[in-house]
């Protein structure tokens, strides 16, 4: 029996797709690789396609056993989803009604779903529960928000079990550097930073040093991706174990302003790292920080690599060597 993974060869796909092999899984991977990279994907099976094509993830349902799913595959970015907002709706609520479809189709029933901390929106509590208000301030944020609104319906009704994994700022990179972060464009702070710290851009530039934080830049909840990939295989062995349907952070719980992470990579890399202060980003919210008590309780969560200046230090190893 495998374990199929959807959008496996993105960023946090592959690096969850290696914890699994580590775990001795079985593995499927597929990806349309619009955004992930073959390259990315270090073991199991791979079909190339969109899971909107029904033909094609039929095929996928039929030629491997599918014991349940990882369900990455979507667009991720903020800004771009402002600009975009029918292809976000399109590829992400779309892509997940087609994959549902079928799992109900040849009785898959368990569900690891790849959400995100923009379901919050502008947050009244800080660290944020589970239990907060959402209220996305983007389409992204609101396309992961419905989806997880239709996966409980789906568990209402439909005997499918879900687990969504609300995700704060993913950074860094396996530590053996073999895989990391790989966006094209990219558009992340740590990337960005460290591609700065290398020359291969000019300078950083802060978007808005005038929100209500210390220093005036936005605050992020920055957590490992290895650390990441590790909660989605807890979350598998619980709805194996108990078959019940939940919602969950993850981040460590600690914010760093955009000023401190900049701060924090000239330490690591030893290197200048150029700034210039620049507009608000349209969609950011000012400050996002998770409580993540429910997921070290009920999913055994145990994050290891819990410092920014490992977060970095492992980027950096990616960036700086292999990529
Ligand atoms: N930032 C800059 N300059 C840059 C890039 C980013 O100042 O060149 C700032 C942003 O304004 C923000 C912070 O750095 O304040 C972090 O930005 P990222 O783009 O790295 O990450 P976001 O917080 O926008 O979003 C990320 C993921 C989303 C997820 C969210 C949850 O991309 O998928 O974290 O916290 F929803």
């Amino acid at each position: 029996m495998a374990i199929l993974v959807t959008g496996g060869a993105g960023y946090i796909g592959s690096h969850t797709v290696m914890e699994l092999l580590e775990n001795r899984d079985e593995v499927v991977v597929v990806d349309n690789l619009v955004k992930g990279h073959k390259n990315a994907i270090k073991g199991g099976k791979f079909y190339c396609g969109d899971i909107r094509d029904e033909d094609f993830l039929d095929r996928v349902f039929k030629e491997s056993e599918i014991e349940a799913v990882i369900h990455f595959a979507a667009y991720s970015l903020v800004g771009e989803s402002m600009k975009d907002p029918i292809g976000y709706y399109n590829n992400n609520v779309r892509g997940t009604i087609t994959l549902l479809r079928f799992m109900k189709k040849h009785g898959v029933k368990n569900i690891v779903f790849s959400s995100t901390a923009a379901v919050y929106g502008e947050a009244k509590n800080v660290p944020i529960t589970e239990d907060d208000d959402t209220c996305p301030e983007n389409p992204y944020g609101e396309s992961k928000l419905a989806i997880e609104k239709l996966l409980k319906w789906a568990s209402d009704s439909l005997d499918i079990n879900y687990i969504a994994l609300r995700y704060f700022n993913a950074a860094g990179a396996h530590e053996s550097g073999v895989i990391g972060e790989d966006h094209d464009p990219e558009t992340h702070l740590i990337p960005i930073v460290l591609e700065t710290a290398l020359g291969r851009r000019e300078k950083i530039i802060i978007f808005g040093d005038d929100y209500n934080t210390p220093d005036g830049t936005c605050i992020r909840d920055y957590i490992h991706v290895m650390d990441l990939a590790q909660a989605h295989l807890l979350a598998l062995d619980k709805l194996k174990k108990d078959g019940e349907s939940g919602i969950y952070n993850l981040g460590n719980g600690k914010g760093f302003s955009v000023k401190e992470v900049i701060e924090k990579s000239k330490e690591v890399t030893g290197r200048d790292i150029p700034v210039e202060i620049g507009n608000r980003r349209k969609g950011d919210p000012h400050i996002l920080v998770a409580s993540s008590e429910k997921a070290k309780k009920e999913l055994q969560w145990k994050p290891k690599y819990n410092s920014l200046e490992k977060i970095i230090e492992d980027a950096w190893k990616w960036h700086s060597n292999t990529h």
